[in-house]
């Protein structure tokens, strides 16, 4: 199996690997056949992802397209990083063999189940804030 520089390059040297302490949103997915976990952390403000950190138990090409998918989302808003797809993050990294290209939908995963958290906990924290009794002395 033939891998790319870049895939071989985000491998050795990942980008934005690690924990992110009191992180916006996280997103944890893994693949039930291989058994890969893959989880990304995102720190948000005005929308926009200010920082992104990841941690993978997985394959070389796991690691290398969530190395890959948080620089490709970092600085971005929230709304251009929904659009990322397991194909853009694949052709950045020129390219997986075939039958690792399901490794790079883990990347696209997890990256929309990280945002996604961070919905939800936007909503909750709007909701505790409505449900608030208004004190009025
Ligand atoms: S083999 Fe499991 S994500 Fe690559």
């Amino acid at each position: 199996m033939l891998y790319s520089e870049k895939v071989m390059d985000h491998f050795r040297n990942p980008r934005n690997l690690g924990k992110m302490e009191h992180p916006d949103g996280v997103g944890e997915v893994g693949n039930a056949k291989c058994g890969d976990i893959m989880k990304i952390y995102l720190k948000i403000t005005d929308g926009v992802i200010e920082d992104v950190k990841f941690n993978t138990f997985g394959c070389g090409s796991a690691i290398a397209s969530s190395s890959m998918a948080t620089e490709m989302i970092k600085g971005k808003p929230i709304e251009e990083a929904l659009t990322l797809t397991n194909r853009a993050v694949a052709e950045a990294l020129d390219g997986l063999p075939p039958q690792k290209l399901h490794c790079s939908v883990l990347a696209e995963e997890a990256v929309k189940a990280a945002i996604d958290d961070y919905y939800q906990k936007q909503e909750s924290q709007e909701k505790e804030l409505a449900d608030k009794p208004i004190e009025k002395v």
